[in-house]
């Protein structure tokens, strides 16, 4: 039986994958080459130094220390513009219908992240409020597909593992729920989610069905 539902951030609460990406294919430019939106796949749900990691990889490039610290800012400072930017309208189609409906059946509710962005966005989107729990970068050490993240926040709501259910667009966000023990719905394409418990575009549908699937 389900008693609560955790929700990633990005790229199922909000569309911020897109400015991930499109700060993160700057930086390759910059650094003198490409990045593809399958290669972006990887960063997905994955840490900012990590990211960063991968990135290097597939330009080829190893550098110091330092420098990737700097890199890292770079592109966080060149997303925040996108955040900046963002306001209720942002929230993706479905999604605050959704946590009323959730809510009001009782379910408790948490925000499982690997975002040290995510109290920002949620204050220009208006959800600060609508989460029992907010687990995010600034409070994990391991990042997905490591479980601590979802861990944690079946622990902040008081609840078993096996009564969370995760909702994740992230392939390393999957592999982190059913680790932790959880079931993982998954929110985008399915030939990518392949690992899902089970998986829909996107939330315009969502009802307490989709819960105790
Ligand atoms: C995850 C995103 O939610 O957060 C990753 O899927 C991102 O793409 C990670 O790298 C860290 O985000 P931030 O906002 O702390 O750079
Ligand atoms: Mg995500």
């Amino acid at each position: 039986m389900i008693r609560g539902c955790i929700f990633d951030l990005d790229g199922v609460i909000v569309d911020t994958a897109r400015y991930h990406y499109l700060a993160w294919r700057k930086l390759a430019n910059d650094l003198g080459f490409d990045f593809s939106e399958e290669n972006n796949e990887r960063l997905k749900g994955v840490s900012r130094m990590d990211s960063l990691e991968i990135l290097l990889e597939v330009g080829g490039l190893s550098l110091p220390d330092p420098q990737k610290l700097a890199l890292s800012a770079a592109k966080n400072s060149d997303y925040l513009t996108y955040i900046e930017k963002m306001t209720q309208a942002d929230v993706l189609p479905g999604v605050t219908r959704f946590l009323d409906v959730l809510r009001s059946a009782g379910m408790k509710i948490a925000l499982g992240t690997a975002s040290k962005n995510a109290l920002t966005i949620l204050h220009r989107i208006g959800l600060s409020n609508a989460f029992d729990s907010i687990v995010d970068g600034n409070r994990v050490t391991k990042a997905k597909p490591n479980p601590e993240v979802f861990l944690i926040a079946a622990d902040d709501l008081g609840l078993e593992p096996c009564n969370c259910l995760v909702f994740e667009d992230a392939v390393a966000g999957i592999e982190a729920a059913h680790r932790a023990g959880m079931k993982c719905i998954g929110i985008g394409r399915p030939e990518i989610l392949r690992k899902a418990d089970h998986v829909i575009p996107d939330f315009i549908n969502a009802n307490l069905e989709l819960v105790n699937f």
